[in-house]
Formats: C-alpha cells, sequence, structure tokens
C-alpha cells in the first residue's frame, strides 16, 4: 500500500493554496440566458407549487424558500403529505442531529413506495406509458404500461418471497438498463427487501466485495448486456463474482439475448420463474426510516461505501426534485440516459419519475452507437421533452459537430439538464445554443450519492430568473449552503471559495454507511462539527450563486464517475512487481479527469516496462473496472517523498497536468533527482 497522509486535509490545503480551479472559479459569467414571460399559471416560481398557495405571508419564490429553511416542518410536512401515498400518516417531520450524524424524517409514518410509483397511477392511468426502454438498435424501443409494470413487479415480488427472501434481506441486482431492473428493484421494495443494485461494469471482483459486504443471498442478473452493438457478459461475470460469495443462494437471471450461457443449480431464468407466480402482491408496510435500498460508492480511503437510503425521506425528496427542478408536467417525456447503476438512474430514472406519474426512457446504448447523433435522433423519434444527460457525453458529442444535431427535430425539448461534474462553458453554450435552440432551460444539477436527490440547481427559481453557465446556481428549498475555510470558520460573503457543507438537513441525505456508522461520521461530519462535509469546494458568486470548483480529496471524477485514487493503487499494487504506486487525477478534455498511475517496481523485477503496463492495465479491470483502467501509467524510478517518507501527491498531480515550471520547492524532498526524471519521462510518454 502506498503511503497516504490524511486525505481531506491534503487535499483541503491543495484546494486553497493551490486554487486549482481558481481560474474558473472567479470567472464573472456573463448572464446569457434570461425568462422574462412568467408563466400564468406560476405566480412564485418558476415551477408552479399549489400547495402553499393562499398560505400567509407567501408572494414570492423567495418567500417560499425562506419559508422552507425557517420552517422545514411546515415545508415539507405539506408536500410529503400531498405528493406521497401513505398508509399511516406520519406525526413528527423531522427529528435529526447533524452533530450525531442522525437523521429521521417523517417518524411514526407507514408506507410502501411502490405505491407512490405504481399503484397510484394504475388506478389512475393503467395504460399510460411508465417505461420506454430505448434498446441499443435504434428503433427497436418497447413500451411499458403502468399496469404492465405493476404485474412484473408483484410477479418478481411473489417470486422473491417464495424463495425465501424476506424484508429487510439484501439482494444484490447485476443487470443492465431494462424494464425488469426496474420491476426487480420495485419488487424488492414491494415485499421490504433491500436492494442493492452494481452497475453492470463492475469487474466479478468488485460485484463479489459488494454481493459480500451487503451480505446478499440473493442475486439478479441477465446473461448479456448490451451496448452500442457489442455484448457484455454478464451471467458469467456473476458465475465467477460467486466463487468468492459463499452466502448466495439464489441466482435469477433475464435473458437479453439467445446466446446460450451455463446455468448451475442455484441459477433460475428469471422470466420462466417470475410467470408463474400472481400479478397481485399486498405491499409490506414499512416504516419510514426502514431501508430502501444501498448504493456503492468510492471515497478518498478504504473500499467503496454502501450508503443506506430509507423509504420515505428519500421518495419525498425524489419526488418534489424531479418534479420541480425539471418542471416535469405531467404528459412529458422525460429522459434520463444515465445508467440505473448509478444514483442519477436510482433517483430520476426510476424512483422520482414514476412517483410522478412520468413516462421515463430507459437508456441502453451508448451516446455514439450507431453515430453521435443517438440522442437527437432518440429524442425526435420519442418526443423527449427533458432530456438529463453527464457533460462529458456533451463535450465528446459537439466535437463531432452540429449537424449531428440539427438534421433532427429538437422541437419537444424544453428542459435540459445535467449532472456528475462541472459543465463548462463550452459544453453549457452548444447545449443551450445547439441543442436546445436557445429556448430551454439548461439546468445544471449538483449533488451526490450521499444526498439522494438534487440540492443544487438553476431551478426551481422566480419567475425571469437568471440561468448562468458554469454553476449550479441556486440551493433547493431546505437546503443551506455553507462555505468553510480551512479552520472551519464559515465565509459568509460573496467571491469567496471554500468546503462546501450543508447546515440543514434534508430528507433525502443517506442515513448512514452499510455496516460503518462510524465510518459515516468519520468522512462526513468529524471535519467540521455540526454541518455536512460535502467533499466539494465551492465558489460563491454574486448574488449568492454556487460554482462547484472540484473535490477536495482524493477522490477522481472520471466521466462523471467517482474513483477513489486508493482503490486503483489498491488494485496496481496486488501485482508481484510493483513496490508501490501513487494515483492522481489530470484535466482530461472529454472525460473530465484523468487517471494518471506513477509505478515503482521492486528491485528484483525482471519484466520491462513495455510488458508490465498491459499487465497493470488488466489488473484494475478485472479487479475493479474498466473505466477505471489509468490513461496514463508512468514506471518511475522512484517517486517523490518528504523526508518523514509521504508521498508529495502535489508534485504528481503538477506533472501529471503538465505544468512543470509551477512545481513549487522540491528541495526538501528526500531525492530531489527524482522529479526531473519522473518529468523527462512524463513528456517522452505524454
Ligand atoms: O464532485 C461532485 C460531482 O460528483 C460528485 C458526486 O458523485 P456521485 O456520488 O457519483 O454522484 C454523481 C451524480 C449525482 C460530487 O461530489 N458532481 C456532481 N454533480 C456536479 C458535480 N460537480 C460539478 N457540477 C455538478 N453539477
Amino acid at each position: 500500500m502506498a503511503h497516504r497522509g490524511a486525505g481531506l486535509c491534503r487535499g483541503f490545503s491543495r484546494y486553497i493554496k493551490e486554487s486549482k480551479l481558481a481560474a474558473c472559479s472567479v470567472k464573472k459569467w456573463p448572464i446569457i440566458l434570461r425568462r422574462t414571460m412568467a408563466s400564468a399559471s406560476s405566480p412564485i416560481c418558476t415551477t408552479y407549487i399549489p400547495e402553499f398557495d393562499g398560505t400567509s405571508g407567501i408572494k414570492s419564490y423567495q418567500d417560499l424558500h425562506d419559508l422552507s429553511l425557517r420552517d422545514p416542518d411546515l415545508f415539507w410536512g405539506r408536500l410529503a403529505r400531498s405528493r406521497v401515498k401513505w398508509m399511516t400518516d406520519f406525526d413528527q417531520v423531522q427529528k435529526c442531529d447533524m452533530e450525531k450524524g442522525d437523521f429521521k424524517w417523517f417518524l411514526g409514518g407507514k408506507l410502501n413506495v411502490t405505491e407512490s410509483c405504481i399503484d397510484r397511477h394504475v388506478e389512475s392511468t393503467p395504460n399510460k406509458v411508465a417505461l420506454i426502454w430505448e434498446k441499443d438498435e435504434p428503433g427497436t424501443e418497447e413500451h411499458v404500461t403502468y399496469k404492465e409494470l405493476y404485474h412484473k413487479m408483484n410477479q418478481i415480488a411473489n417470486m422473491l418471497k417464495d424463495h425465501g427472501v424476506k424484508r429487510g434481506d439484501p439482494v444484490a441486482i447485476y443487470m443492465p438498463v431494462s424494464p425488469l431492473l426496474v420491476a426487480s428493484m420495485l419488487a424488492c421494495a414491494r415485499i421490504g427487501a433491500v436492494h442493492s443494485v452494481v452497475f453492470a461494469g463492475f469487474s466479478a471482483e468488485s460485484l463479489a466485495a459488494r454481493i459480500n459486504d451487503a451480505g446478499a443471498e440473493t442475486v439478479i442478473t441477465s446473461d448479456f448486456a448490451v451496448r452500442g452493438g457489442k455484448l457484455v457478459e454478464l451471467k458469467n461475470t456473476v458465475d465467477a463474482a460467486l466463487e468468492k460469495c459463499p452466502g448466495v443462494k439464489r441466482v435469477f437471471m433475464a435473458t437479453r439475448t439467445n446466446k446460450e450461457v451455463s446455468m448451475g443449480e442455484k441459477d433460475f431464468l428469471l422470466k420462466e420463474e417470475m410467470a408463474q407466480y400472481p400479478e397481485m402482491c399486498i405491499p409490506e408496510k414499512m416504516d419510514s426510516e426502514d431501508t430502501l435500498f444501498m448504493l456503492y460508492t468510492s471515497g478518498s480511503t478504504g473500499k467503496p461505501k454502501g450508503l443506506v437510503h430509507t423509504q420515505a425521506g428519500y421518495i419525498v425528496y425524489t419526488t418534489v426534485t424531479h418534479q420541480m427542478v425539471f418542471n416535469y408536467q405531467p404528459e412529458d417525456i422525460f429522459a434520463c440516459v444515465a445508467d440505473i447503476g448509478w444514483i442519477t438512474g436510482h433517483s430520476y430514472g426510476v424512483y422520482g419519475p414514476l412517483s410522478n406519474g412520468a413516462t421515463s426512457v430507459l437508456f441502453e446504448s451508448t451516446p455514439t452507437y450507431p453515430d453521435p447523433g443517438r440522442y437527437w435522433e432518440m429524442v425526435e423519434r420519442l418526443k423527449v421533452n427533458i432530456l438529463y444527460l453527464a457533460p462529458t457525453a456533451l463535450r465528446l458529442l459537439l466535437k463531432s459537430g452540429d449537424s449531428f444535431v440539427t438534421k433532427y427535430d429538437r422541437s419537444s425539448l424544453k428542459t435540459l439538464g445535467c449532472v456528475g461534474e462541472p459543465l463548462n462553458r463550452e459544453a453549457f453554450e452548444w447545449y443551450h445554443d445547439i441543442v436546445g435552440e436557445k429556448r430551454c432551460d439548461v439546468v445544471d444539477t449538483w449533488w451526490q450519492t450521499e444526498t439522494g436527490g438534487i440540492l443544487i440547481s438553476p431551478r426551481p427559481s422566480a419567475p425571469g430568473a437568471e440561468i448562468r453557465p458554469g454553476m449550479p446556481m441556486r440551493p433547493f428549498f431546505g437546503v443551506d449552503p455553507v462555505l468553510l475555510n480551512e479552520k472551519g470558520e464559515e465565509l459568509t460573503d460573496e467571491n469567496v471559495s471554500g468546503a462546501l457543507c450543508l447546515r440543514k438537513p434534508w430528507p433525502g441525505i443517506a442515513r448512514t454507511i452499510h455496516g460503518s456508522h462510524e465510518r459515516f461520521l468519520d468522512v462526513y461530519f468529524k471535519m467540521f462539527p455540526g454541518v455536512y462535509f460535502t467533499g466539494d469546494g465551492a465558489h460563491r458568486h454574486e448574488g449568492g450563486h454556487y460554482q462547484i470548483t472540484g473535490r477536495m480529496d482524493d477522490v477522481i471524477n472520471v466521466s462523471g464517475h467517482r474513483l477513489g485514487t486508493a482503490e486503483i493503487e489498491d488494485a496496481i499494487d496486488e501485482h508481484p512487481s510493483v513496490a508501490e504506486s501513487a494515483v492522481v487525477g489530470f484535466p482530461h478534455e472529454i472525460k473530465g479527469e484523468g487517471v494518471y498511475a506513477y509505478v515503482t517496481l521492486k528491485d528484483d523485477a525482471t519484466q520491462t516496462a513495455a510488458d508490465i503496463i498491459p499487465e497493470l492495465r488488466n489488473l484494475i479491470k478485472t479487479q475493479i473496472a474498466s473505466y477505471a483502467v489509468p490513461d496514463i501509467i508512468l514506471i518511475a524510478p522512484g517517486l517523490p517523498k518528504t523526508r518523514s517518507g509521504k508521498i508529495m501527491r502535489r508534485i504528481l498531480r503538477k506533472i501529471a497536468a503538465s505544468q512543470h515550471d509551477d512545481l513549487g520547492d522540491i528541495s526538501t524532498l528526500a531525492e530531489p533527482g527524482v522529479v526531473q526524471v519522473i518529468v523527462d519521462h512524463h513528456n517522452e510518454i505524454s
């Protein structure tokens, strides 16, 4: 294991002292989008919120925002009762303690989130399309109505119960984006089981680690995934993972292709098995604070952590934010193209849209298959009104020119969302001017796996409120961001940068890390007592608008996917010839950040760099996932270290970014000469 210092502190001082993103954080972007017309139905807000009509003192958006901070019980209590279906009303809106990292919302309430997501729509609009499965081949989409989804969910729920899955049991799901994936998640929720969806791009090792950490006895998977015309083996990967998961008792496999895969004693064909069960299943009566799901994400140290989200707070928060941030209206076609294996897919591909009775598009393909016009051809064919994607896709697509966009009719579009990483100015302008023909709201939404839903976004806001490029701008209702300096002091002015923290709890906040509440407290609540620390830095512009300046810890954001540098180092260090490694991020034109690995070999290693680099790439692919494979691996004679043996990542980051003239004082290093050797090598290979 490489020697590591205290991740956050190191990251923090890097951010403050080196002003990592200062260049972009202090720029004053011109206002380029101005809404002048307030809709007749939205007296206080670009999104109409009828719950507060006639409430004394609420005349403007600002009044309502103030109320949400001043009286969260009134604000969230009213929305929770009107937007979500309850079996038993709650008797206390919240009981939260930021110091102790203890959050409880809607206490005493009983519900089953599937009643909000499915049953109530089956009663009112059974034949409305719930899901459009936009399959890999353009033009082969399938529609699933609310009633059909209800039946699928119930059959899987009954099947799971009959196979011994009980309330509270974890179920691992490793599937491609598909209606059966959604039905499987909902089926777990129906019977009170806890789903743990693992992104279907993860390796067998990663999958095994997540299955074991969750303690899952049940796995739901598919034979293959199909993406960009290529098959991805899922069942074989599950089989490999299960060699390390003795606790798994049963595997249900959906069939995406006609290809044969090996089936063992524990394996069942999902479609055939579920078909034997009734299409009705009584929903389990869950407590507001029972666990709904867990989802793993990377942190700066250690193994990925399983963030736990609970029933009521999560469904209230995703329902409300989905409607208000995107200004979702009942007939809109909503397309979140993120994979359901990530939190974006959970909250805005599944739970938020279904709870609002939306038609949600499930995107199985890639942005460039069969060509870079895929999204826009889909928008025309499906008449998509709201699109939600990642900036990395925009950066990739804009390189192919405008004609791939303009040849398709995009007149259905009204809101263009993005998430996962900063939306740089060029990508914003292309999205706004070319894709949206200068008439759509572009909503750059900031949030995290931990937050459950969107916390900072330009919408909702007052009618006519501006949207500025390069920043998510405005805290959502009830969200109270604070910026802190290194000493934990609050920076109250405008035009300041600091650690982005949240002072007030919101219903969607994760409740713990599965199996380690201590770790939950350490990561998010100890650094700055009394607030939730996001791990991100932010700049507050004039008007109180927030711009995210990047991670302050050792997390790299590759194409909107979070990766811990420690995870990658651990994988590299498993190679028998490797002595030590240090992984850093570097600016990457398309991916936002790329992965750069510096590796030293043991004295007795006999292999050459040319032999070892492909082995290391393969190792990371099998230990973690393809997207974690470094863009650059540099085999170095040594790493720059302080005399006490701490690796100077600051220097390695500068070299990776080709900022060789700005390495700072290296005279205090144990072996200063190693830096020049690394710089020369970097120049050769990059
Ligand atoms: O660094 C921030 C970045 O993504 C991190 C959260 O990653 P994850 O938990 O995987 O969730 C991604 C999707 C919700 C954040 O800590 N991030 C997310 N949205 C933005 C962003 N950075 C800048 N601008 C955003 N809009």
